[in-house]
């Protein structure tokens, strides 16, 4: 097997020749891209590929145009949760001529989602001819959505920390059990060490109630002050409601199911708490081809 670091500087280079093309074409516009936002847990089972995708029909919803890349490479189960199957993958834009509005899946409420599957893998494998054409294709995205969700897998392997990095936004799930909760520390604790400013926006899924839910964020913000230096962003809660689990075992997401439920009025709060964001403001909108630039430019 090829030594990864050089595989990815080979990666690097196909960057700069991506941006001469993009230059050579006119593609380079000032206007701003998607929203990119990544989920992740430290733990895996948490409720991310539930709270991205219902967290995506809320968007919809609101009129924005969103698309998922799920990007989990053990269990990518977006599809599942939507309740239809992909037909594609990453992998047919990087192996076929389609492109990638071509393999993109339509969802609920107008949701677009692509599986990431073998292709997230295939990334680091591929020459430089193909990455570039691949930057070029999956550029289209930040014509074709406001916001692109990215569910990431858990834990802090490589891949998990370098899409949480490249992504403008982070979303970090955590369940109140205290596993959940360290493991939401030490990838906090990976992730600002390479960058102290990374605005980490945490939520706690399966809460009994909202109290719990805030101790939790008020202690883990203190925890992550004190001993990283980091502020942490309390975005909000969703509390444990047997409505998620019948929504999963119809594959349907519960916003829309149980529209009603205690979990969709959470899902709620948290979509309009995104929307009033300010970093919605354009400058700070950095598109999907500032993310694949910065997601190769990691493993520099
Ligand atoms: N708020 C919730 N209330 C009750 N059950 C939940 C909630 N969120 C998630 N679950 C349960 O947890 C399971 C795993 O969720 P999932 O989104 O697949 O997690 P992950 O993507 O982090 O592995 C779901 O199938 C569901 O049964
Ligand atoms: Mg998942």
């Amino acid at each position: 097997m090829r030594d990864q670091a050089e595989r990815l500087r080979e990666i690097i280079s196909s960057i700069k020749n991506y941006k001469d093309e993009e230059n050579r074409t006119g593609m380079l516009t000032t206007k701003p891209g998607s929203r990119v936002i990544a989920i992740t847990s430290g733990k895996g089972g948490v409720g991310k590929t539930n709270f991205t995708v219902n967290l995506g029909i809320k968007f919809a919803q609101m009129g924005m145009r969103v698309v998922i890349i799920d990007a989990d490479l053990g269990l990518a189960n977006v599809d599942v949760v939507m309740g239809k199957m992909s037909k594609y993958n990453l992998s047919d834009v990087i192996n076929s001529n389609k492109n990638i509005l071509e393999i993109l899946e339509e969802g609920y409420e107008g949701v677009k989602f692509v599986s990431g599957g073998s292709g997230v893998q295939e990334l680091v494998k591929l020459n430089k001819t193909q990455l570039v054409d691949l930057l070029m294709k999956l550029g289209r995205l930040d014509e074709e959505a406001d916001i692109i969700l990215i569910d990431t897998g858990a834990g802090l392997s490589e891949n998990v920390i370098s899409f949480v990095h490249a992504a403008r936004e982070v979303i970090l799930v955590t369940t109140p059990e205290p596993t959940s909760i360290t493991d939401a520390y030490a990838l906090i604790k990976t992730i600002t060490y390479k960058d102290k400013k990374k605005n980490i926006k945490v939520v706690v899924n399966r809460a009994d109630n909202a109290a719990e839910a805030f101790n939790i964020l008020d202690k883990l913000n203190v925890v992550t002050q004190k001993f990283l230096g980091v502020k942490l962003h309390k975005l909000g809660y969703i509390l444990n409601d047997a409505c998620v689990t019948k929504a999963v075992k119809i594959q349907q997401p519960f916003v829309l199911s149980f529209a009603r439920s205690e979990a969709s009025r959470n899902m709620n709060d948290i979509a309009i708490t995104l929307m009033d964001n300010k970093e919605l403001n354009p400058s700070s909108v950095s598109g999907i081809k500032m993310f694949i630039n910065k997601l190769t430019s990691l493993f520099n």
